[in-house]
């Protein structure tokens, strides 16, 4: 296991997200509520660049108690979206939010100093 450079902390702000080569992988790094994630950038279904996504609050439909159907608002879990199909990922944890079974593989990132590595 190496540690890999992912950006100065003053050029990495809230919302941004970078990808990078780490140990021959991938890896998509995101900064988002004062935290850092990082996933590899192969999408589990076919492959896609899932880290290179839009980003979006989770949607949520919002059924009554007389089940009729109210609309729809946004959660505060983030989502990042693969380009190439469209399959949704949590930005916390890396699951697929269609089958929670299903994850990008997670990397650990460290913040040090004034920098931000991530570990292959
Ligand atoms: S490769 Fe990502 S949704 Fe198909």
């Amino acid at each position: 296991m190496q540690e890999y450079f992912v950006a100065k902390k003053t050029d990495f702000g809230e919302g941004d997200r970078r990808i990078v080569r780490a140990g021959g992988s991938e890896v998509g790094v995101f900064h988002h509520g004062g935290a850092y994630y990082a996933y590899a950038n192969t999408c589990v279904h076919s492959g896609g660049p899932a880290c290179e996504g839009i980003m979006i609050p989770r949607v949520l439909d919002v059924i009554a108690e007389d089940r009729s159907y109210q609309g729809q608002v946004f959660s505060d879990e983030m989502h990042f979206v693969c380009p190439w199909h469209g399959y949704e990922y949590d930005l916390k944890t890396g699951e697929c939010a269609g089958d929670r079974r299903l994850k990008l593989r997670k990397y650990q990132v460290v913040d040090r100093d004034d920098s931000i590595f991530v570990i292959a």
